[in-house]
């Protein structure tokens, strides 16, 4: 974990309420996909979780979407600014799992935190399909993004503005992918009806919960598993399904 201060060099909308900004600075402490960020926001005491889109060796981003005071103030900022983050965050996705067709489902800005273990399983030749689920076209983000990296992308939206009409789950009955192994991110009930859909393969999902230190201290962001009370910022965000009690 790394605490540093970092600058802006990039904060621009991407979607309806959905902003994607980029930092430059120290990203040594970032070392696996799937990983997450904990961002200062001046005048707020808690920090906010976020995870990490994308990474190199002087920058990385985030996407973020506005829903309370902290993200809409994030929103606000300029280039130049500097902020302050902890990162570095988490345990990240076990890529290795999957050996030769991987099937990762996103809803929303679930989008964001898959988009580097995309870029993993692409990169070691795994058959890659990446099922995105929206509520309208609006709300898409980071499609042409996973496109571009070489993955196959299916998209479903709810009221059918875009792709097919319907839910993550519909897609995936529908389109019926190939897959050794599959990895989820997105609202709660979206994950569980993944996991349930596919019963009978093995995955892993990320969790999110509200978090007070961030790494592994305070037990604020305890939640239930198969193996007893993990901390979601340091045992996770990411769990095997099998681990996981909805
Ligand atoms: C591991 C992890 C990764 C996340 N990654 C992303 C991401 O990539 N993009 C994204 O848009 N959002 C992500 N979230 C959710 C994000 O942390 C919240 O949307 C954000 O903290 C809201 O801050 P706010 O000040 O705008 O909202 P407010 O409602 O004003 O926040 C009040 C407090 O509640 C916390 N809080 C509110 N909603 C959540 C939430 N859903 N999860 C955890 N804490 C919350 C805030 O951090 C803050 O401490 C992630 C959450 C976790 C736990
Ligand atoms: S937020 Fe403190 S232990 Fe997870």
């Amino acid at each position: 974990m790394l605490k540093a201060d970092y600058i802006i060099t990039e904060n621009r909308s991407i979607a309806d309420g959905v902003y994607l900004m980029t930092l430059r600075g120290d990203t040594s402490a970032i070392k696996k996909a799937g990983q997450f960020a904990d961002v200062a926001i001046e005048g707020y005491f808690l920090r906010r979780p976020l995870a990490v889109t994308e990474w190199d060796a002087e920058k990385f981003s985030m996407v973020y979407k506005v829903v309370g005071e902290g993200t809409a103030k994030m929103a606000l900022m300029k280039e130049g600014q500097s902020l302050n983050v902890l990162t570095g965050l988490g345990n990240g996705w076990n890529a290795e799992a999957a050996s030769s067709a991987a099937l990762v489902v996103c809803g929303g800005i679930g989008a964001s935190p898959c988009f580097s273990l995309v870029k993993d399983l692409v990169g070691r030749g795994v058959k890659t399909t990446v099922v995105l689920g929206y509520n309208r076209a609006c709300d898409i983000i980071l499609e042409q993004e996973y496109r571009a990296l070489g993955a196959e992308v299916i998209v479903a939206t709810m009221d059918g503005s875009r792709g097919i009409k319907g839910l993550v789950t519909d897609a995936i009955a529908q389109e019926k992918p190939e897959f050794d192994y599959f990895y989820t991110c997105g609202p709660k009930p979206m994950m569980k009806a993944v996991c349930d859909a596919l019963a009978d393969a093995s995955g892993e999902v990320s969790l999110e919960e509200r978090m007070g230190c961030g790494c592994g201290i305070c037990y604020g962001c305890t939640c239930h598993t198969t193996e007893g009370a993990r901390r979601v910022c340091a045992d996770g965000p990411v769990f095997r399904k099998e681990e996981v009690i909805w």
